[in-house]
């Protein structure tokens, strides 16, 4: 379950007048149950490197591969489905539906499988115990403190109980108590044996003890 990026670059609007080469023949790999901080300035080409890792769309070029399948030729429609099997996705201001309850909103991703209402609550328990937010399963999620939201957020990324978990500036707007609870959140994540990528320049996370390692990244190129 590892990752490996080979000479991958990510052009947007190719060939256009506002052309933009966000990432430059980059490689790395993620070994399976690690937990790897990707670091850099904004526009540094951070949040174009999650979403290739997180199958959101393929390199421009270069070969990407996700627990052991190429992902850089695969049609939109089989990544799209790829995705929902093995990525869970924290985005950074966590994309949470306020009008719909916490339950729902975590439950939002089995929508696409048919999985019955019943079905989809049972799935959900295990999580909502995990992350402390059984008290506000019946809220709407507008209605629910800034933890809270990062919590319903993780919860909803671990429905499919996906290998790799990703996420995007996750303490941006979080304060530092409540940042170093993401980590310890995602730390037992490591240890039940998930892989964990995050986006980040905030030190509270990659200077975390539990981060395996931070890799920099400079206008679209790795620091090596
Ligand atoms: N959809 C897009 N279309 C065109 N250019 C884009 C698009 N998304 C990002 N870019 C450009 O690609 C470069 C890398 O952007 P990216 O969002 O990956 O950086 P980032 O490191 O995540 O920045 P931040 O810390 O501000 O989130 C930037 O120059 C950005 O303007
Ligand atoms: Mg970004």
């Amino acid at each position: 379950m590892n990752i490996e990026l080979e000479n991958v670059c990510k052009i947007y609007n190719q060939g256009k007048a506002n052309e933009v080469k966000a990432l430059d023949a980059v490689s790395l790999s993620v070994e399976p149950q690690t937990m790897v901080c990707l670091r850099g300035a904004s526009g540094s080409g951070k949040s174009t490197l999650l979403s290739i890792i997180g199958c959101v769309f393929p390199p421009t070029s270069g070969k990407a591969s996700v627990a052991g399948k190429q992902i850089s030729r695969l049609p939109a429609r089989f990544l799209g489905l790829y995705r929902r099997q093995v990525i869970g996705f924290i985005f950074q201001k966590f994309n949470v539906l306020p009008e719909l309850s916490v339950l729902d909103n975590i439950t939002l991703p089995l929508l696409p499988l048919g999985i019955s209402p019943a079905a989809r609550r049972l799935r959900a328990e295990p999580l909502l115990d995990k992350l402390s937010i059984s008290h506000r399963r019946n809220f709407p999620a507008g209605e629910i403190s800034g933890g809270e939201l990062q919590r319903v957020a993780i919860a909803r990324a671990l429905i499919n109980d996906p290998p790799f978990l990703l996420a995007d500036e996750p303490t941006a707007h979080l304060d530092s108590k409540l940042s170093l609870e993401f980590m310890e959140i995602v730390s037992d994540l490591k240890a039940s044996g998930k892989t964990i990528v995050i986006a980040s320049h905030d030190p509270l996370v990659t200077d975390h003890r539990n981060v395996d390692s931070v890799i920099d990244i400079h206008d679209g190129c790795i620091a090596h």
